[in-house]
């Protein structure tokens, strides 16, 4: 493989510190640079090395303004997206940038070249302590708190089964959750006898909410004296609200309630603090807004709950014994320390964790505030240009505490699906629709990440004024 390839390689700009000062209008590159050697991660694979650079190093801590186009449009240079593609559907899957593409890739060919000079040097121990450890400070979590996980759903499932419950137990979670929170409880209600409480957020007075009291109310009056555990997302994927995760939690916990919590859109998109939530168990992808590599995740079991959340899927020693009836060996009993006995349990994908490792490298760099803050920037550029078309609907709040990344909408009589396929036949703009008939629920929805520009912003809402206007035709 060539190393130097430069049609995959990174902007020729980021080599060059001129370039990229004169690309800061404010300048705020310019300060950075100072950081960039601080900010490229080396990884050595054996022998070789390559160094990691994103465009923004930062010693400060800050990042570039939210509406420094000329800097975020370098930043969405970075994506391998073909040109002409609006990509707006990150909630789904985030395309990662060239550099956590790279890692993923040089990661592969290391694998195949020289497995066991990799598992060595490359996805040694070290490596994967250290990428714990960086995962976790991103979500304000210890690493014996994380387990490496395949996606959100992995997590889900691992929270729900993992509890211990009786027969007439109750499992509450919202209409508004995704199936993969959803569903796993029906399954083990249905197998072990168990009650389910389906909390109602279907009303229209919740889309958006007036106040964050609204949600916790709701909550508050269906968590009963059966209800041991509670799932529900930190940021709804049906119409972006960020629900009041830490009051809800604290009236949970109040009341004897496990909590566990669907994070996943947040990670990547806002800042995360689990321990500041103060969720028991918090379930998240690293390939949606973190840009990682399909199929990463983690999921965090708060410290003291790790006793009481069994591995689901699991094969090291149970009870301090192995199947020869002796104690483990030092590298398994090692490996299952915390949560990372969750993640105990046959052959791991390699360069996925080295995409992870360049995925957080890439959000550190760019730093998580002033992505958030960009994100924040597009939605509301986005949600305020939607309010002045008339006959768009918007059910996604402005209350900066109620919402962030994702925007839901619909427009006048266009059913969803159709607008999705205009949209992207027309304007190359991919967003989705989310579409549940059972609770009355069908809008569209744009996901607004670091690769989409204020440029294609404008264009999605001159699409939709447009459509508004003349109809699909
Ligand atoms: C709220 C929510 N939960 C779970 C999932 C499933 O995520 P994953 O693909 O990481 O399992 C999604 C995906 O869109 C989601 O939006």
């Amino acid at each position: 493989m060539n190393r130097v390839d430069t049609q995959r390689n990174f902007d020729p700009r980021v080599e060059d510190p001129q370039a990229l000062s004169r690309l800061s209008r404010r300048g705020f590159l310019g300060g950075m640079l100072g950081g960039m050697a601080a900010g490229a991660a080396v990884l050595s694979f054996g022998s070789k090395a390559f160094a990691l650079t994103t465009p923004a190093a930062t010693t400060s801590g800050k990042g570039a303004a939210p509406d420094d186009e000329r800097y975020w449009e370098f930043v969405a240079s970075q994506f391998l997206l073909r040109k002409g593609i609006a990509y707006m559907n990150t909630g789904t899957r985030g395309p990662s940038p060239r550099t956590v593409h790279m890692a993923q890739l040089d990661a592969l060919h290391e694998v195949n070249a020289d497995y066991f000079g990799f598992t060595k040097t490359g996805c040694n121990k070290a490596f994967v302590d250290a990428l714990r450890q960086k995962l976790a400070t991103f979500i304000g979590a210890k690493p014996t708190e994380i387990a490496f996980t395949s996606n959100t759903t992995e997590g889900m499932i691992y929270g729900t089964l993992g509890v211990d419950l009786k027969p007439g137990d109750e499992i509450a979670f919202t209409n508004h959750d995704h199936p993969s929170g959803g569903n796993p409880i029906l399954l083990r209600a249905a197998r072990e006898g168990l009650q389910v409480r389906v909390i109602d957020l279907a009303d229209r007075k919740f889309h958006p909410p007036k106040s964050s009291d609204d949600i916790v109310k709701v909550f508050d009056a269906a968590l009963g004296p059966k209800t041991k555990l509670l799932s529900f997302c930190h940021v709804n994927y049906t119409d972006g609200c960020v629900m009041p995760v830490k009051e809800i939690c604290a009236l949970a916990r109040a009341k004897g309630v496990m909590t566990l919590v669907d994070g996943a859109q947040p990670p990547g998109m806002m800042q995360v603090d689990v321990h500041d939530l103060g969720c028991d168990m918090y379930a998240g992808p690293c390939h949606k807004w973190l840009l990682a590599s399909m199929y990463t995740g983690f999921f965090y079991v708060r410290e003291d709950r790790l006793e009481q959340v069994w591995p689901t899927m699991y094969v090291g020693a149970v009870n301090g014994k192995t199947m020869y009836g002796q104690p483990p060996p030092p590298t398994m009993a090692a490996a299952c320390v915390g949560a990372a006995k969750y993640e105990y349990h046959g052959s791991i994908d390699y360069p996925a964790k080295f995409a992870v490792n360049a995925a957080l490298d890439f959000h550190n760099q760019l730093t998580p505030t002033a992505i958030e803050a960009r994100d924040r920037y597009l939605a509301r550029r986005l949600l305020h240009g939607l309010r002045e078309i008339d006959g768009v609907e918007v059910y996604t709040a402005d209350d900066p505490q109620l919402s962030c990344g994702l925007v839901a909408f619909t427009v006048k009589a266009i059913p969803t699906v159709q607008l999705v396929e205009t949209l992207w036949a027309r304007h190359g703009i991919y967003l989705r629709n989310v579409t549940h008939e059972e609770i009355g629920w069908d809008v569209n929805r744009a996901s607004m990440h670091i690769m989409v520009t204020a440029k294609q912003t404008d264009t999605l809402l001159g699409a939709i004024a447009e459509i508004a206007k003349k109809g699909i035709g």
